[in-house]
């Protein structure tokens, strides 16, 4: 405990995906029981708090982000009682609990949508996104859903189009109106009476669109290869200014409560994202920065990057960072195996909040799923946009189906389950799993890298990106080799001229005396306490 300091700042978060982690009752999809039995993983790994992708009740088109009723839970994960159940274990193991929670849209099988959907008269008519079609009964506009094609849907029986930004089961819903706002409010409050820390906000920057629904411009960056929704540029719909209104009525909601944590989920450019922090911080407590997923991995980009984001932030603003989640290609298929390595120990030693996506601390990799076993709406929708290589169960042993469940998994299992699982990379001093406890311990135990400033080291070049954390007498130096050559690095400008390696992601070299430089090996990287 670091006075001072939130939680969620000195925090890790871990991400699980609720349908993958673990199956208790044989039916090949994870369930609350399970994450619950998990729970000691989660705690063991040194992470300070669990995020739960959606468990509400919903027909599933978009895997729970279809919401037909936010005050319960789906009976595939479990019963209310067993959401208390998971909650006062994480409490009593010392971990927080954070709820996805997607305000949005709902399923089209929400009672609210059934009820606008009836009449145009109907009382909730305006609680969705309703227009009349063009003259030539067209669209209302030219918007494109994010799983492609038109986010409008002609209702035959009422005689209009509906919004919807992503899945047509998915419709938007009217955040302009009042009646929405509160009773998505009451939605909020009723999970948090319920004693849980906070909420990460789907894709939040989307409740606000432009008022006068005007067309997307089209997108002049666009190339083959890109999905449909990047042909247009979102200028019109997301992002709304009046946005900032509805960030920092959801903050107050959570701030009726003690100590609670609002994440937004938000892909916009870095100078937009901070408007997110609201002003004078009224806004999101951690914006999400999907920048590490989104910036090519070079150390020069990635240098410019963490320097650019700590350039931006508001005054007070607390950073964060993230390497993956259950909407992008897992962070070993991206960087490779070996850089996979580096990518955890920048992760973990960024100054900022690291959220960490269930199975990367195993090195899991994208999962070729066979033909007729897809499961995700998008890659459905639009092919080749799938994202279930990155949503197969956690790989806990090498017993039958991974220990994931008894029976046959709701996707595939990566190939490597055998090798690659949580039993056997924890009786391997060298493995990813270890780095994992190894890097958050660290961080736990250190102030600098808990909390400390964060300042970029220039004199290093090529492919290694170097920096420094602070905070009082405590001082630590992070060199990372981006590349897969040996380098050697003249002077690291330590404080006092040399230094003590904490940890190498290649973990043979503890304690070894360093300065003024140090020689790494091939896709090493080093953490040196001055
Ligand atoms: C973002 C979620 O992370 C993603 O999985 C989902 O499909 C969309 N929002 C729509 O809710
Ligand atoms: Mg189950």
């Amino acid at each position: 405990m670091i006075a001072g300091t939130k939680w969620w700042q000195r925090g890790i978060i871990y991400h699980v995906y609720p349908r993958s982690f673990q199956d208790t009752d044989g039916d090949g999809i994870g369930d609350l029981k399970g994450i619950e039995q998990r729970l000691d993983h989660i705690a063991g790994l040194g992470c300070d708090a669990v995020w739960i992708s959606p468990v509400y009740p919903s027909p599933m088109k978009d895997h729970g982000y279809d919401v037909a009723d936010y005050t319960g839970i789906h009976p595939l994960f479990g019963t209310l009682d067993d959401f208390d159940r998971l909650v006062a274990r994480a409490k009593a193991l010392g971990l927080k609990v954070v709820m996805d929670f997607v305000p949005n849209h709902t399923s089209d099988r929400h009672a609210w949508f059934l009820e606008s959907r009836a009449s145009r008269e109907s009382e909730k008519r305006d609680w969705y996104v309703w227009r009349d079609a063009g003259p030539d009964g067209s669209p209302p506009n030219n918007w494109i859903s994010v799983f492609s094609g038109p986010a409008w849907t002609w209702d035959e029986a009422t005689g209009q189009y509906y919004l919807h930004s992503f899945l047509p089961e998915q419709p938007d819903l009217n955040w302009r109106n009042p009646a929405v706002r509160a009773a998505m409010y009451d939605a909020m409050r009723f999970w948090l009476d319920r004693g849980i820390d906070g909420f990460r906000l789907d894709v939040v920057y989307y409740c606000m669109k432009d008022p006068q629904l005007r067309d997307n411009p089209p997108n002049p960056g666009w190339k083959p290869g890109m999905p449909e929704i990047d042909t247009l540029l979102q200028a019109h719909s997301n992002d709304h200014e009046d946005m900032a209104i509805v960030i920092r009525e959801m903050r107050a909601v959570v701030d009726a409560y003690d100590d609670r944590l609002l994440i937004g989920e938000i892909y916009l450019p870095l100078e937009r994202l901070m408007a997110y922090y609201g002003r004078d911080l009224s806004g999101a407590h951690l914006p999400f920065n999907f920048q590490l997923i989104l910036t090519p991995w070079e150390a020069r980009e990635v240098a410019a990057l963490v320097a650019q984001y700590e350039g931006l932030l508001p005054q007070g603003g607390w950073p964060n960072w993230v390497l993956g989640n259950h909407d992008q290609k897992r962070v070993a298929a991206r960087v490779g195996e070996a850089q996979a390595r580096i990518a955890a120990m920048l992760l973990l030693t960024l100054r900022g909040t690291p959220t960490l996506y269930y199975g990367d601390e195993l090195g899991m990799p994208n999962v070729d799923i066979p033909p007729g076993r897809g499961e995700d709406a998008w890659g459905r929708h639009e092919a080749g946009f799938s994202r279930d290589p990155q949503r197969t169960p956690m790989q806990w042993d090498d017993t039958e189906h991974a220990g994931f469940s008894t029976a046959e998994p709701w996707l595939p299992l990566s190939p490597d389950w055998r090798v690659r699982n949580v039993a056997s990379q924890d009786r391997d001093p060298r493995s990813m799993l270890t780095l994992h406890r190894r890097l958050l311990a660290l961080r736990r135990a250190s102030p600098a890298l808990a909390i400390g400033d964060w300042s970029g080291i220039e004199t290093v070049e090529g492919d290694v990106f170097a920096f420094e954390r602070h905070h009082q007498g405590d001082a630590i130096t992070v060199v990372l080799n981006f590349g897969a050559s040996e380098v050697e690095v003249a002077d690291l400008r330590l404080p006092g001229g040399t230094g003590r390696i904490a940890l190498s992601t290649h973990l043979d070299r503890d304690d070894q005396n360093v300065g003024p430089g140090v020689r790494l090996r091939p896709n090493e990287g080093v953490i040196i306490v001055a």
